[in-house]
């Protein structure tokens, strides 16, 4: 089952994907979090995109869909792909239609996680995340277990995102309903689409993510 989660930033995308990979064995494919380690290593690419990502803005069509083009290339998904934060563009959307197309795979569903401005600040300005596996937290709603200890790997470091202020989160939102919502009509009109409430505790989320996805 492959299948694309769809929402504005802070919807709990990252969150849920993180979910289906250890539940049902999926593979999450996160433009966001390809862009950031290009950024972390150093690579051309990363040094071009970095001032766009932290700024809010989009980065072009043609890397994100190199990006994920190279990723179908290498990465083997028996359990399905989870695209996390892609496509965000109506051109990114065709592309990927194409690509899966080209490996003989097909689109399952489309989760759509609807919530609110007012909880998207709040959820994006307390958002940190495991420095070495990613693991998501937030300040007040999912802390560790363990304070200061990664519930997944052990780890002890922990980092915020340069583009997580509210200044960013502005401009994020703006992009999300000008490129990214008219993916919901498109997807709708191909009956892909499933909406689900993203507002409620983690877990009562994450059943709403697999109800849909088992409907
Ligand atoms: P990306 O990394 O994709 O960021 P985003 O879409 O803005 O989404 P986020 O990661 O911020 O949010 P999320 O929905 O994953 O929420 P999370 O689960 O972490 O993109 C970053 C940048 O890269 C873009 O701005 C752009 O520049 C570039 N980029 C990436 N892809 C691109 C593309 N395809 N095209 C062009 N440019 C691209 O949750 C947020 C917080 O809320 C966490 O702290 C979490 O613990 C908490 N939380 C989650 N669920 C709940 C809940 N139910 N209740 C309470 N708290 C919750």
């Amino acid at each position: 089952m492959n299948i694309i989660l769809l929402g504005p930033p802070g919807a709990g995308k990252g969150t849920q994907a993180h979910r289906l990979v250890a539940e049902r064995g999926m593979v999450q494919l996160s433009t966001g979090d390809m862009l950031r380690a290009a950024r972390t290593s150093g690579t051309e690419m990363g040094k071009q995109v970095a001032a766009v990502m932290d700024r809010g803005d989009l980065v072009t069509d043609e890397i994100v869909i190199g990006l994920i083009a190279e990723q179908l290339d290498s990465d083997a998904a028996n359990n399905g792909f989870i695209f996390d934060g892609f496509p965000r563009t109506l051109g990114q959307a065709d592309a990927l239609g194409e690509l899966l197309e080209s490996k003989g795979q097909t689109l399952h569903a489309v989760v759509e996680m609807k919530v609110n401005d007012d909880a998207l600040v709040s959820r994006i300005t307390g958002r940190y995340t495991c420095g070495d596996c990613g693991a998501v937290y937030h300040d007040e709603t999912r802390k560790p277990t363990v304070e200061g200890i990664c519930d997944t790997c052990g780890g002890s470091e922990f980092k915020r995102r340069a583009d997580d202020n509210e200044e960013s989160l502005r401009t994020r939102l703006m992009n999300y309903y000008r490129d990214t919502s008219p993916l919901i009509g498109y997807y709708y009109a191909k009956g892909q689409l499933k909406r689900i409430d993203g507002l409620g505790e983690i877990d009562e989320v994450a059943a709403r993510v697999s109800n849909a996805l088992d409907a």
